[in-house]
């Protein structure tokens, strides 16, 4: 930190938020709001002169509210620069009447209550997110007691407590009696691999990932007690113990060594005694299968890791994705690790998701390397897979602009819209949202689609099962069953497009009535679209297209939507023997039917925009097995809709309890 605050070429911006990004790799403006300190920064020397004169006490955030701070304070010792600020919202002011003592005391004068919030337009190359993470609430999990005895502390807590820069610098005691705990125990786990969903539809709480630093963090903790305290007796409950990073297996050896005890199990209950503090923790002993009870002094609960609240708001400013989970999501796990989907801005650190000091400095150095080399290029190379605009096709509508997930698309109401090549990433959502064909997305053009259609139905179009599959999951799902050697109908045939946001419902239509018996769309699973949020367009044709089929006398049901992840070539073969089951029940009349019922007919687009304030009831319907149920649906959370009886994910939400509105 002192290091960058003193580089020549990196300008800390401390006190400060970022407002609005826009722009393009190489090109971004940044708008930031500088918060102003009521201290002349470049003057105070942090003499601390001012602090002990403010009549504002209020609990220290950063040493978790185990001491205090005044309205006037520094957020941490080692803060950078080492400066002093006035949250206001505390402050009594500078009337002498209702205080300024703060002003009175600090000689050089450096204390300025006409300081106002700065705005700062920056134009950058390229941007680097490192928003960090923050820990699990424990409140829900009250079994643990830690919102009713004083002596259930958090890691963050604990280390509080044991640091020398903490409130009782380095003397570790506990909470309720300041006095040195003897017998101390740690619960792992807690808001981690506890629920199967984030949102806990089932009634659970936590998280349902593995929040990866917690139980070295644990392990670490116990050998720093031992050193301090050698008798101190610790006992840690855990469900295992992943102590997978270079050299921790020895550091957890270790620890076995120096006495500490690991019992495999939870606590069901821990129950405090109000007398003398002391905590009693029932729990099962999975290793032994007996229910024992263990008496202590003081009970630390190991955090689990959540992303950061501003995490949704970091990601609309910079058009990133998130995974189920809540981080940030990278543009591929194995081969593109620190970019993100929007190209020149990169991600580092538990932004991405939870990881140690080793790993976040490992990342944080390769996005640094990625950004540089593309600020040593004078130019930047992208790929040729990008949308161009035909200006005299062009109906000035602004569609295609709404429907970009990165904003590559420049649009001014009755103006001709403008792609930004260097922004494009390819995924064709703009072209398949254009009604009036006047994009055309290049190698992947719709000459090229509808030649594919043409030669698949060609002959024998009865005979086979069309499907229009992602690039970057399905088609590579498809050759994952094929490189495993599964068993799957030979006679589906792939047509490739970059995203299933391509697929545009006149290629549907076209399909239909060249005699298609039946057509699958699939693509990545909801959240993991390689192109932000793409396939939300998907779904929302896909419905309409569900919607105009039925209208005229075809079964929706022949059109099919399924997400499968390139590692699920089990999945896809099991789509396709669905899709050949279905393949089979339809006939040459049926077949013949749909062609003239779909002959001359509009394609329907949807017209629909879903807008939904709050999880709001709907009716769920399996376009594959045709169950139905009652649901609570959220379109605001990453949701990906599944089938309860079949795993599939073509579910179509009946309308009837949904806002919608003409777009
Ligand atoms: Fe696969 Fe968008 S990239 S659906």
């Amino acid at each position: 930190m002192m290091d960058s605050g003193r580089h020549p070429n990196i300008e800390l911006m401390a006190h400060s938020e970022v407002e609005d990004v826009s722009g393009y790799v190489g090109n971004f403006q940044v708008r930031v709001r500088k918060k102003a300190r009521y201290v002349v920064e470049g003057e105070c020397t942090a003499c601390g002169d001012c602090a002990p004169v403010c009549p504002i006490v209020r609990p220290d955030e950063f040493q978790m509210g185990l001491s205090t701070r005044r309205a006037i304070y520094i957020p941490f010792p080692q803060a950078v620069p080492s400066a002093y600020l006035i949250n206001m919202e505390e402050c009594l002011g500078d009337n002498p009447i209702a205080c300024g003592k703060c002003l009175e005391a600090c000689d050089k004068k450096c204390i300025d209550f006409d300081m106002r919030d700065e705005i700062v337009e920056l134009q950058v190359g390229v941007i680097i997110v490192a928003t960090g993470m923050e820990v699990y609430d424990p409140t829900p999990l009250d079994e643990y007691g830690y919102t009713s005895h004083e002596n259930v502390i958090s890691t963050l807590e604990f280390e509080r407590l044991i640091s020398a820069g903490g409130p009782t610098e380095g003397h570790f005691v506990r909470p309720s009696d300041v006095t040195r705990p003897k017998r101390i125990g740690f619960v792992q786990c807690v808001g981690s691999r506890t629920a199967l969903s984030g949102s806990n539809p089932d009634g659970s709480k936590g998280n349902p990932y593995c929040s990866n630093i917690c139980c070295m963090n644990t392990v670490k903790d116990s050998l720093l007690l031992k050193d301090h305290y050698p008798g101190t007796d610790i006992t840690v409950f855990y469900i295992d113990i992943r102590a997978f990073g270079k050299g921790f297996e020895d550091l957890f050896m270790r620890s076995k060594a120096e006495g500490v005890k690991y019992i495999r199990g939870l606590p069901g209950e821990v129950v405090g005694d109000p007398e003398t503090g002391n905590l009693t923790a029932y729990v099962e002993n999975t290793t032994t299968g007996r229910l024992e009870t263990h008496e202590f002094d003081l009970l630390v609960l190991s955090l689990g890791a959540i992303p950061r609240k501003e995490t949704g708001l970091v990601r609309q400013l910079l058009s990133l994705s998130r995974t189920s989970d809540g981080f940030l999501m990278e543009a591929h796990p194995k081969l593109r690790p620190v970019d993100s989907p929007t190209r020149g801005v990169y991600i580092a650190g538990c932004a991405e998701s939870p990881k140690d000091v080793k790993d976040s400095v490992t990342q944080a150095s390769a996005a640094a390397a990625r950004a540089g080399i593309l600020l040593n290029s004078p130019r930047i190379t992208v790929e040729a897979i990008t949308a161009v605009v035909d200006p005299d096709l062009c109906k000035k509508c602004g569609l295609c602009a709404k429907v970009c997930p990165f904003s590559a698309i420049t649009w001014q109401k009755g103006e001709v819209a403008h792609v930004i090549s260097a922004a494009c990433a390819g995924c064709g959502t703009c072209a398949a949202e254009c009604t009036f064909d006047a994009i055309t997305m290049r190698h992947f053009t719709d000459q090229q689609i509808y030649a594919q259609i043409d030669a698949v139905l060609e002959q024998d179009s009865l005979e086979k099962i069309l499907c229009f599959a992602c690039n970057w999951c399905s088609y590579a799902g498809a050759d994952t069953a094929g490189t495993s050697r599964l068993q799957y109908p030979p006679n589906a045939r792939l047509i490739r497009t970059m995203c299933s946001g391509r697929v545009k419902p006149d290629f549907v239509w076209y399909s239909l009535q060249k005699g298609a018996p039946v057509v699958l769309v699939s693509g990545c699973h909801y959240a993991d679209c390689h192109y932000i949020d793409a396939n939300r367009n998907t779904v929302r044709r896909v419905d309409a297209l569900w919607q105009g089929l039925e209208k005229h006398g075809v079964r929706p049901e022949r059109l099919q939507l399924d997400w499968c992840s390139a590692a699920e070539g089990q999945k896809w073969a099991k789509i396709m023997r669905e899709l050949e089951e279905m393949r089979a029940a339809v006939t040459v009349q049926e077949a013949e039917e749909t062609k003239e019922a779909l002959k001359g007919k509009k394609v329907p687009v949807s017209s629909k925009v879903w807008r939904l304030k709050e999880p709001t009831p709907a009716t769920m319907r399996c376009m594959r097995c045709t169950h139905q149920w009652a649901t609570t649906f959220d379109l605001a959370v990453d949701e990906e809709r599944m089938c309860p009886v079949c795993r599939n994910n073509g579910v179509r939400v009946l309308l009837d309890g949904w806002e919608s509105q003409r777009r």
